[in-house]
This record gives structure tokens, sequence and C-alpha cells, in this order.
């Protein structure tokens, strides 16, 4: 081969690398783009797991992320079974991954984005006062409160796409100055839910016009590792109870609503 042969094959093979690297993400998608769509978040354990398969048995296309794919046993058996629910890698604090996913989904109308996931912090005494954290704290508020805004930004042309128009912040009675103004047991947690909470009512009034819904619900006590956690030890919920009743409340959002948090037997919780 002589030099010049050998330079032309070189700046072809440097080109089509080039390619490579920058050609988009293979486009995503859905199984039955008739039916309606919901991503979620953290669904590979506790309410998100339930929530994947109430979303699924009752027919829709479940985009259920979480931060483990290899490891989500259950949600990968609930996929096998069903082709309608697709299993995506997402890590809410992780912005690259938000990206990566939007960027995927780009174009594909999602009916509901549900910002389920969510850390309570560990161990506990580290979100006391007296042996404060900053890592911690940090992460908690990534987790619960940055991670919904940004993904719900990421996801906002997708949202306006669907028929419903709904994104949804998954809060707790912890974040509530009226119930637990005198508790003060999860710093990190409590003042994460009421940010978020706060974050959610903004983005209300922003998205308003585009005609998307902004809802900010609770799904109870219900029986989980982050109810275990807690050290809780009254009556719960089952996670497939909380999940059917959050199913019904999301369904019956509309624009009109206050866009005050409500508990999944349909009590506001005051702020
Ligand atoms: N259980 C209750 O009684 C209760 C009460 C009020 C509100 N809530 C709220 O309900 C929601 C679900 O709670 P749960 O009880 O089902 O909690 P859980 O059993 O602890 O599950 C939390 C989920 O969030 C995921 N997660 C945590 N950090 C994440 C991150 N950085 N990126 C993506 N996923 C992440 C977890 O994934 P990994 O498996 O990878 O950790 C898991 O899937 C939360 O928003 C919680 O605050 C629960």
């Amino acid at each position: 081969m002589n030099t010049n042969a050998f330079r032309g094959g070189l700046a072809l093979l440097l080109a089509l690398l080039a390619l490579l690297a920058f050609s988009p993400l293979q486009a995503a998608k859905l199984h039955d783009p008739a039916s309606p769509t919901i991503l979620l978040t953290g669904s590979n354990r506790g309410v998100g797991l339930a929530l994947a398969q109430e979303y699924a048995a009752k027919g829709w296309n479940v985009i259920a992320t979480c931060r483990t794919p290899a490891k989500a046993g259950e949600l990968q058996a609930l996929a096998a079974a069903n082709p309608k629910v697709i299993v995506e890698k997402l890590d809410v604090t992780d912005v690259r991954q938000i990206g990566k996913l939007a960027e995927k989904y780009r174009g594909v109308p999602v009916d509901v984005l549900f910002n389920n996931a969510a850390w309570l912090g560990e161990p506990i005494s580290k979100q006391q006062f007296g042996d404060l954290d900053e890592d911690m704290f940090v992460e908690v508020m990534k987790t619960n409160v940055y991670g919904p805004l940004k993904l719900s930004e990421a996801f906002v042309d997708n949202i306006a796409a669907s028929q419903q128009k709904k994104i949804i912040g998954m809060t707790s009675g912890l974040g509530s100055l009226t119930l637990m103004g005198r508790m003060s047991r999860f710093y990190y947690y409590q003042m994460s839910k009421a940010a978020m909470n706060m974050g959610m009512r903004a983005l209300r009034n922003d998205l308003r016009s585009r005609g998307i819904i902004v809802a900010i619900v609770a799904p109870g006590v219900v029986d989980t590792d982050l109810l275990t956690a807690s050290g809780f030890k009254g009556e719960r919920l089952t996670p497939a109870e909380s999940a059917a009743a959050l199913h019904k409340m999301v369904a019956a959002l509309t624009l009109e609503d206050k866009g005050i948090p409500v508990n999944v037997d349909g009590k506001p919780i005051p702020w």
C-alpha cells in the first residue's frame, strides 16, 4: 500500500470513528404508542416497584427506571412478562444520566412523570444535631429535591407532547411544618420534602400555561425498606395498596387542582 492510500484509509477510519462517537443514541420506541406512558424513578423496590406493577396491570407503557437494573430482579421479571415495561438505568443524582435518558426518549410523549425515588439518609444519627454530615445532607437533597426538578426539566417536552401532561412529586408528612414541626429525627429528609414541595409548587407555576399538571402526593405509611429504616412500628399499607390508590389519585388530577400536598387517602397535608 502506498503512503497516499494509507493516509486515505486512515482518514476514512477516523471519520467513521468520529461518526460513531457523535451519533445520537438509538431512539427509544414504545411497545404500544397508543397506550399512555409513565416514567417512574426508583422502581426496583418499595412503592416504586408497586407503581410499576400497578401501571403495567392497567395496560400502560412503563419506563421503569432504577439505579442498578442488573440487581432489580422483581422489576426485570415484570418486564420479561410484559413487553410494555422497559427497564432503564437512572440515578436521579446524576445529571449526565438524566440527559442521556432524555436524549434517548426525545419525541416520545410521556403522560406521567412520577418522581418516586427518595433517600431517607442513613445512619439516622448523621442527620441529627451534634453529628451533622455535609456529604449526607447533599446526597439527600440531590436525590429528593434537585433530581426530581432536573428530571422534570429534561422531560418537559415529552410531558407537553402527551395527552395527560402530569408531573408528580412524592412528598411525605415528614415535610410538613404543621404535622411535624416538633420532630427533629430526620433533619435532611424532613427538610428535603419541604423543599421538594416548594420546588414542585414553583414548577407548577411555570408549567401551567403549557397545560401541564404538577401535583404533590404522599403514599401514606407504607411497608417498605424506608419505613423499616425509620423505625416506625404502627399500621401501614402494603406497597400494592398504596400504588393502587396513587394510580386513582393521579388519574383524577386536573389543572384546576389547588397544587397542595395530598395524602393517598385524599386528605390534604398542611404545609
Ligand atoms: N414508605 C413510606 O411510608 C413513605 C411515606 C411517605 C413518603 N414516602 C415516599 O415514597 C417514595 C417511595 O418510598 P419507599 O418507601 O418505596 O422507599 P424505599 O423502599 O426506600 O425505596 C426507595 C427507592 O428510591 C430509590 N433511590 C434512592 N436513591 C436513588 C437515586 N439517587 N436514584 C434513583 N433511585 C434512587 C431506591 O433505589 P435503590 O434500590 O437503588 O436504593 C429505591 O428504589 C419516596 O419518595 C418516599 O420519600 C414513603
